[in-house]
């Protein structure tokens, strides 16, 4: 197994993606803050069954860390990143320093309305614009044809499709089912803060979620339903729910009856905040 090439600086970045631009060769992009786990690969996976090369940025952005979060402690292993890289298949691997990307005297933000509004910025207030702006900065960096994105960060996922449609950026961007264990629990970087007894916990979630799905497909009251799916949440053993919420697939507007949509959720288990969605078909 080749490791990928790994370049620092958006200097070399451009080297490798202009080369590959000379052979005619399509480029996919994965954007990631590392502590690759089966979700990345499986992103990556979808990159390269899309064109023909595939870079993966590894970068902990400071910018969508509130100051009170876990920006010191967030997992980095990055030679372990650049096995499991390897392993899929991975061309490059962009791995700049918080200086490269954020030099002395940057400024700007980007601020993606929409569906940023509720859910995470609620808790976040700071955290879309963070990850509007790296985005936008890693696009125009790279200048990817695509790039691929989990389902796991819905609201996430949709801030970024805005931001192309509102900038006019150019660059496909494709959403990837979330990969779960056998249990339901969604892959995420932050499970490896979970012990085992709030692993057990942490794989309720999806239950209640997928059970809150089925009630609301066949009419059940939204309140009554969302309510209910708070209770068991707690009851489970999460500390606090941030929000359940039923929501539009597309907008993030609230949901209505007859369209498809999603019900996301945030919750907290010890120090950890976990979020997930689920799908629910309009009726
Ligand atoms: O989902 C993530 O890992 C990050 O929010 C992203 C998209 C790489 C931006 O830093």
């Amino acid at each position: 197994m080749k490791r990928p090439q790994v370049v620092e600086t958006v200097s070399d970045l451009r080297t490798v993606v202009r080369e590959w631009r000379r052979q005619g060769l399509s480029v996919a992009m994965v954007p990631t803050m590392g502590a690759l786990h089966d979700g990345h690969v499986s992103l990556t996976r979808i990159a390269l069954e899309r064109a023909d090369r595939c870079v993966v940025s590894i970068f902990v952005n400071p910018t969508q860390f509130a100051p009170t979060e876990d920006l010191d402690k967030y997992p980095r292993q990055l030679a372990a990143d650049l096995d499991r890289l390897a392993e899929a298949g991975v061309q490059l691997a962009f791995t700049p320093t918080a200086a490269e990307m954020y030099p002395h005297g940057f400024d700007a933000k980007v601020a993606i309305g929409g569906p940023s509004a509720g859910l995470e910025t609620d808790f976040r207030p700071t955290f879309f614009e963070g990850v509007a702006t790296v985005v936008a900065k890693l696009f125009l960096q790279t200048l990817p044809d695509c790039a691929v994105f989990g389902e796991k960060d819905y609201q996430q996922l949709c801030v970024v499709k805005k931001l192309c449609r509102d900038l006019d950026i150019p660059i496909e961007i494709i959403g990837a089912p979330t990969v779960r264990d056998a249990d339901g629990l969604a892959m995420s970087s932050r499970n490896a803060y979970l012990s085992p007894t709030e692993l057990a916990v942490a794989r309720q979630l999806n239950k209640i979620l997928r059970h809150a799905a089925r009630s609301l497909q066949s009419g059940a009251s939204e309140q009554e339903t969302l309510e209910k799916a708070r209770q068991k949440i707690l009851a489970a053993g999460f500390g606090a729910v941030d929000y359940v919420e039923a929501r539009e697939s597309d907008t993030l507007a609230p949901w209505q009856r007859d369209r498809d949509g999603r019900i996301l959720v945030a919750a907290r288990l010890g120090a950890t905040r976990l979020i997930d969605n689920v799908e629910i078909v309009g009726i």
